[in-house]
């Protein structure tokens, strides 16, 4: 069962059927869509929703994945598997069997990072948090005190960015009585907020994935949880996020008609349990016990990553009308420019206290050192605002080198952004 859902029935059997009906309308509703041609046109295309991610890890975790610049490619390849797996355009569906292809579908959904922030200053859509924890119980005092919430708000105010604006998701080391937990990846989606949860407020919105299921395998990038090296964990949070849910229902092994729900989804056979692992295609249970079998091979599934390739027509469809107008994640496809750098400078700090630039003028070797701690990134804009330098800074150092000879002659600007807004300062190249 649904990690969360289990424990809020846990705590009041009334939810379940508030978890099912929720289910019902959604699906409902995306299936008015699927006969529906004229709705079915206003559904998901060209949409861009703003990602931020909040890396909150100690110095050591980040140096287990590669530091600073290994971060910078979990995320860059973490987005590349999102938009790829939600938009249909994995390799992997070569591997769908033949009669599964016909309920393929693609949901249409795209993703970007950030690149303005709240406060209208630039960032590179994920910030590293550092911290002394070893990790987040699932279990807290914080918040609503479910879904690892302590980590959500680790100094204390809640690190999430505008949840009706940005798709927030937290990377952290999940515990379990203080040791590695087993679990993934733990969602809160936008529908927890119609159940009157003691404690929840939207900064708690969005997914939480383990450091050691984030972004995809590629050379030098190590450190993954066995079979979890696909980046496929994103995926299928984002499946929960969007209100789909396990293929199997979550029904504790029954099948739909015999006392289980299942999952709600006519195009998913019904399936009694998670499958693991990596078996092989026919694979028959005791809710589909004939023809093609399970779809095991389902991104709602469990098994590991190199063996899930798809969301079916109906998944994909319920999906993207979440993001339809009147629907929970409408408010996050209204903004597709924060997902540009700004242009223009906002909010801006006094630089002589931030950091120094020498030489200025420079002929392209320009060094610049942070006078404070808290900078997140330094940039270099020309006078029309195209970047020409993002460097991510790693707390334990104050001193960068960038090399601009390549660049033309003139004015730059150097901008760092410190969290509260960019310190600004003029560099000349000649
Ligand atoms: N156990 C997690 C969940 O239920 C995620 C499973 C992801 N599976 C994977 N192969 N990456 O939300
Ligand atoms: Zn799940
Ligand atoms: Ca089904």
């Amino acid at each position: 069962m649904e990690l969360l859902k289990q424990h809020l029935i846990a705590k009041n059997p009334v939810m379940e059927e508030r978890f099912a009906q929720t289910l019902e309308e959604n699906t409902t509703y995306a299936r008015q869509l699927l006969t529906n041609d004229a709705a079915a046109k206003t559904t998901a295309n060209d949409i861009t929703i703003p990602v931020v991610f909040h890396i909150v890890l100690t110095d050591a975790q980040i140096a287990q994945l590669g530091g600073p610049s290994g971060v910078a490619q979990r995320v860059d390849s973490q987005m590349a598997v999102l938009n790829r797996d939600f938009n249909g355009t994995n390799s992997d569906v070569s591997q769908i069997p033949a009669d599964f292809k016909a309920v393929f579908g693609k949901a249409n959904i795209g993703f970007a990072l950030a690149h303005t922030d709240p406060k209208g200053a630039g960032t590179p859509g994920y910030e590293i948090i550092t911290t002394t924890q070893q990790g987040f119980e699932e279990s807290s005092s914080v918040g609503s005190g479910m879904g690892f919430s302590s980590g959500k708000y680790v100094n204390g105010p809640a690190t999430s960015w505008d949840a009706d604006k940005y798709l927030n998701i937290w990377v952290f080391n999940l515990l379990n009585n203080g040791s590695a937990s087993g679990i993934l990846g733990l969602t809160m989606p936008p529908s927890f907020m119609t159940y009157g949860i003691s404690g929840l407020t939207k900064d708690e919105l969005g997914i939480v994935l383990n450091y050691g299921a984030f972004g995809k395998y590629g050379p030098g990038v190590n450190y993954f949880i066995s079979g979890i090296n696909g980046g496929r964990t994103l995926t299928h949070e984002m499946g929960h996020f969007f209100e789909i849910w396990h293929v199997w229902g979550d029904d504790n092994g029954k099948c739909p008609g015999a006392g289980g729900k299942d999952d709600g989804i006519t195009d998913t056979p019904p399936q009694s349990n998670a499958t693991y692992g990596c078996p092989s295609y026919p694979l028959f249970d005791s809710c589909t016990k004939t023809g093609d079998g399970i779809m095991f091979m389902n991104f709602m599934d469990y098994v590991n990553d190199a063996c899930m390739h798809m969301f079916t027509a109906e998944q994909a469809k319920v999906m993207s009308s979440q993001t339809l107008a009147g629907k929970e994640s409408y408010s996050l496809i209204l903004h597709p420019e924060l997902t540009s750098w700004p242009t223009g400078v906002s909010n801006i700090v006094n630089a002589a206290n931030v950091f120094n630039v020498y030489p200025n003028p420079s002929t392209g070797s320009v060094n610049i050192t942070l006078l404070q701690d808290g900078v997140n990134n330094i940039r270099v804009t020309d006078i029309t605002g195209r970047m020409v330098e993002n460097i991510m800074v790693d707390k334990s150092q104050t001193s960068y080198a960038m090399n601009l000879s390549g660049q033309p002659k003139g004015m730059y600007i150097i901008h760092c952004n410190t969290g509260n807004g960019d310190a600004v300062s003029k560099l000349i190249l000649q």
